[in-house]
Parts: structure tokens; C-alpha cells; sequence
């Protein structure tokens, strides 16, 4: 049985290479969009919605699988549902570490001990986290550090660094006459060239 499948229903425009919402079920609203997915909260739900943009479908199935396996452990949300191009999974109130960095809100180095924690736990269960970056990561206003986006912790992933990588920028970030806010331009652009030249150069 399927509770959310009618609102799975989105309709997407493609703009050069992203993609925008063009109709949707009156009772979401867009919470956030990624590269493969848009993201909905559902109305009067604790409850998000993400739907997969055309071509990016399949994504569904091994996203779903991989918040199965890591069921009960603290630092996921619960996904309750999924289909052929959605998963159904538990809101997370706050900013992700992104934001964070944008608004110059402190990045406390326990959240790193705990991104770490839960990496590890992931592995425990044989899954090859990766694609770990501070868009998918999310603190909440009591000081919870929540991993979403999970479809690249799959088995037999290709060992990605760009987690450790962050992690020796965040030892630079702590020294104290370094800045504790950027603009989010300037992080964007730097993004795009650390994909470009440095995690991911044949793409
Ligand atoms: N469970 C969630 N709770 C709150 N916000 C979320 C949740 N899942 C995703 N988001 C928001 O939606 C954005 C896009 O979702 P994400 O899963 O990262 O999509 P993609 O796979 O396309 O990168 C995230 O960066 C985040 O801001
Ligand atoms: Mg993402």
C-alpha cells in the first residue's frame, strides 16, 4: 500500500542543465533542490518528500536500500516509504553545514567527531560512504548533526575523499584570524573547481 505516491507526481522543467518544479500536489512545498532530486515538505507532516528529476529515477531504489541498512542509527533520518522515483523520510529542522558557513554560524569541531561516527558506523555495515559534503549535512537547532543524501554510500562505491578532504579545510577554518562566514558565491565557485580539477577530473 501506498500512502505519498500522489505526491509523487511533480512535474519538472529542464533549464540548460538543471532542472525547476513546474506543477506539483497543492499540499507540498519545495523545501530544497539538489543535483538529482527536488526535496518537499509535506503539509502538516514532520515529512519530506524527494522526487527524483527525469533521468535520475533509478536513484530512488539504491537511495531507499541504503536508509534501510542504516535504520535505527541516530544520525539518518527514518525513510518510511519509497518508490520507482521518490523516498519519504523525516524532516530535519536546520541549516546544512553549507548554510552554516554562509551565515556564519560556528561549525563546532564535535559535529566533524560526529560526521565521523556515523562514516564509520556506515562502513561497520558495509557500505562505502561517499559524496559526503556540507550540503549534506545538516545541524539542528539543538546541536544534532544529521547525514542525508546517501545514495553514493552504496557497496563497491569509488572511494571519493572529498570528506577528508573538507576536514583539512576545516583545520584552517578553526585557526582563529581565519573568517567564520563566506560568501556564498566565492563557496560555490570553489565547489565547482574542487569537482572540476580536484575530486572528480575525468567527469
Ligand atoms: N530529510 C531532509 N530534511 C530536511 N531537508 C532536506 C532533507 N533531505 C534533503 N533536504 C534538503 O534538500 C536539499 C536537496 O536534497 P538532496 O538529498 O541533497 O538531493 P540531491 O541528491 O539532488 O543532492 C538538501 O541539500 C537539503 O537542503
Ligand atoms: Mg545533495
Amino acid at each position: 500500500m501506498s500512502d505519498y505516491e500522489q505526491y509523487a507526481d511533480v512535474t519538472f522543467e529542464q533549464v540548460g542543465d538543471s532542472f525547476q518544479v513546474a506543477a506539483m500536489h497543492p499540499d507540498l512545498r519545495l523545501h530544497g533542490i539538489g543535483r538529482s532530486a527536488a526535496v518537499f515538505r509535506l503539509k502538516e507532516k514532520d515529512r519530506v518528500i524527494k522526487v527524483f528529476f527525469p533521468g535520475y529515477e533509478q536513484i530512488a531504489i539504491e537511495e531507499a536500500a541504503i536508509y534501510k541498512k542504516l535504520r535505527g542509527l541516530p544520525y539518518f533520518p527514518k525513510c518510511y516509504e519509497s518508490g520507482a522515483s521518490y523516498i519519504v523520510m523525516d524532516y530535519i529542522e536546520g541549516k546544512t553545514l553549507f548554510e552554516c558557513l554562509t551565515e556564519g554560524v560556528w561549525i563546532d569541531p564535535s559535529y566533524i567527531e560526529v560526521v565521523d561516527e556515523a562514516l564509520r558506523q556506515a562502513r561497520l555495515l558495509g557500505l562505502t560512504p561517499s559524496d559526503v559534503h556540507l550540503r549534506n549535512i545538516i545541524l539542528t537547532p539543538n546541536g544534532q548533526i544529521f547525514l542525508i543524501d546517501l545514495a553514493r554510500f552504496r557497496q563497491g562505491q569509488q572511494i571519493d575523499h572529498q570528506w577528508e578532504d573538507l576536514k583539512r579545510m576545516y583545520r584552517l577554518y578553526r585557526y582563529r584570524f581565519m573568517p567564520k562566514q563566506y560568501d556564498e558565491t566565492l563557496l560555490n565557485r570553489i565547489a565547482y573547481l574542487y569537482r572540476k580539477f580536484v575530486n572528480d577530473p575525468d567527469s
